[in-house]
């Protein structure tokens, strides 16, 4: 089997750790192509091509498109071209991924091209082959948990004694934050994952209007005085409840027992506990954010594009949610 070509956008932490790890998995894969925003940055791509032009990005040879950039929709239109040609393409990209959610599902759908977005929803957890593998025929009530690995980071800090800005300042230097921190402490990435996740386990696209919101860049030390006093800790949960046929959702910090199993993700993991009418809970824990954690979601969705899999919800609409 020759080499499968990877076409990659992005030059940042996870670009960079995806071309560091793409070379330790077990088939040939190669990068052929990066795709940056800024060309005159010094960059360390091991000779590999790299370019800002859509255009002169689109000659280059690729097999799969992989998003590890935090683009916006000027990319629209390579992400068109690409899918149309019938080139699976894989993204880390949420934010674009709820923007233009309807025309990446439409086009997917219409042209039976892998689109998988792993990496976009808790890292390296493997949440979303879960939902439509797992649980593909089995109702769920609810999902609950942590899926902003920046903020489980810096509320973890600040437990310890540091303040919100020392401890953000932290969260960026280990490549954990989003380019603009604010997606990250305003909850807006955990709300972008948060209605991925919906969409996979109950077939409901919601708007982010329909999510309440808070972050945690009010939080103060002396919420986490309180916190100890009462053997708690705090915790930006993120979940979403099917009641009567709809779901309700909200993005919030809360207090939790210290003890309880979701209170277990520490410093930059994630964790989701899944309720379905199995009346019992499965937890699923694993590091949230940083290029090794996303990388490997990527990695796992490029060896499932290249055997074809797709999600359930991008089959035609009438076997979709067959549930
Ligand atoms: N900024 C994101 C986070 C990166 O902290 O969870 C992973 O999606």
């Amino acid at each position: 089997m020759g080499s499968v070509k990877i076409g990659l956008i992005g030059g940042g932490t996870v670009a960079l750790s995806f071309l560091q790890q793409v070379k330790n998995v077990n088939i040939p894969l190669s990068v052929s192509a990066i795709l940056v925003e800024n060309k005159s940055k010094s960059r360390n791509f091991n000779r590999i091509p790299f370019t800002c032009d859509l255009e002169e990005f689109k000659r280059y040879p690729f097999d799969i498109l992989v998003d590890a950039s935090s683009g916006g929709v000027e990319l629209w239109p390579l992400f068109e071209w690409s899918l149309k040609q019938r080139k699976p393409l894989i993204s880390a990209n949420k934010k674009l991924l709820v923007d233009k959610f309807d025309d990446f599902h439409d086009l997917a759908r219409e042209t039976q091209t892998p689109l998988l977005y792993e990496a976009a929803c808790a890292a390296a957890i493997p949440i979303l082959k879960t939902l439509n593998d797992y649980y593909s025929q089995i109702p769920i009530k609810s999902i609950k948990g942590i899926i902003n690995g920046s903020c489980n980071y810096i509320l973890s800090e600040m437990e310890k004694g540091l303040s919100f800005n020392e401890a953000l300042n932290r969260a960026q230097k280990k490549g954990y934050a989003e380019t603009d921190p604010y997606l990250d402490v305003s909850g807006e990435d955990a709300r972008n994952k948060l209605l991925l996740l919906i969409y996979h386990a109950f077939g409901q696209k919601l708007s982010r209007e329909e999510v309440e919101l808070k972050g945690i860049s009010a939080l103060k030390a002396s919420d986490f005085i309180k916190a100890k006093s009462l053997g708690k800790t705090i915790k930006l949960i993120a979940e979403a409840k099917l009641e009567d046929g709809k779901v309700f959702a909200t993005v919030k910090p809360m207090y939790l027992d210290k003890t309880i199993s979701l209170a277990q993700a520490s410093g930059a993991q994630n964790i989701i506990e899944v309720e379905s009418f199995a009346k019992q809970n499965e937890f699923f824990l694993g590091e949230g954010a940083g290029g090794v954690a996303t990388t490997l979601a990527l990695t796992s969705d490029v060896i499932a594009a290249i055997n074809n899999y797709k999600y359930k919800a991008l089959l035609p609409l009438d076997l979709a949610f067959s549930k």
